[in-house]
């Protein structure tokens, strides 16, 4: 009876499952920098950052070789989706699969808007006497339609075409 129940309390002991323990993050804007903590002990392992949500088929890697007992670190958010239930994982630097702590769900805030949504459809062009010229360009496309969305015939003209901004060019 006693080596039974021995042998039962050795199996249920998780095998090295380290100290690794994240501390929640909060006010977390995609884009933006905001440090993550931790608390660690010496025994634990360096480290790979990993961000997850459930619609991803990867988890994003945002830190590598991280030394567990600096218990902080400045991360630069992928640019994400808004959404309340991401997730960071401390996993083994060779394989991800192994996975060392797990910290709670976090929100991640939409990313401040830097550019305007309005299109500008000014074509310019300047010749001055130094003999440069300047163009905005861009070029005529057609929308795509979703695939799998029903018939083409549903979507959009073929005959419809919208401009696509290319960049901004110099001509000397
Ligand atoms: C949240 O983050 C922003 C941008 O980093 C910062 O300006 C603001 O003070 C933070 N708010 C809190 C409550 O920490
Ligand atoms: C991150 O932590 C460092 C060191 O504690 C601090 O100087 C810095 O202001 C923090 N950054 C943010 C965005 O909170
Ligand atoms: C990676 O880690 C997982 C989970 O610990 C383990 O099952 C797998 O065998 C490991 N793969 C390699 C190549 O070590």
């Amino acid at each position: 009876m006693f080596s039974k129940t021995l042998i039962f309390a050795t199996a249920v002991l998780p095998a090295a499952l380290g100290a690794i323990v994240f501390n929640t993050p909060t006010n977390v804007t995609s884009g933006l920098v905001s440090n993550i903590t931790w608390t660690a002990d010496d025994t634990d392992p360096t480290f790979s950052l990993e961000l997850n949500h459930p619609s991803f088929s990867n988890s994003i890697a945002i830190g590598n070789n991280i030394d567990p007992t600096l218990e902080t670190l400045s991360i630069e958010w992928p640019i994400v989706p808004a959404d309340v239930d991401y997730s960071l994982s401390a996993v083994n630097i060779g394989n991800i699969s192994n996975i060392f702590a797990q910290s709670s769900d976090f929100a991640i805030a939409q990313a401040p808007t830097t550019a305007s949504a309005t299109f500008s459809t000014t074509f310019a062009v300047s010749s001055s006497g130094t003999g440069s010229a300047s163009a905005l360009i861009f070029f005529l496309a057609q929308p795509e339609v979703a695939s799998g969305t029903g018939s083409a015939s549903s979507g959009i003209p073929d005959d419809c075409y919208v401009p696509v901004w290319v960049g901004y060019s110099n001509f000397q």
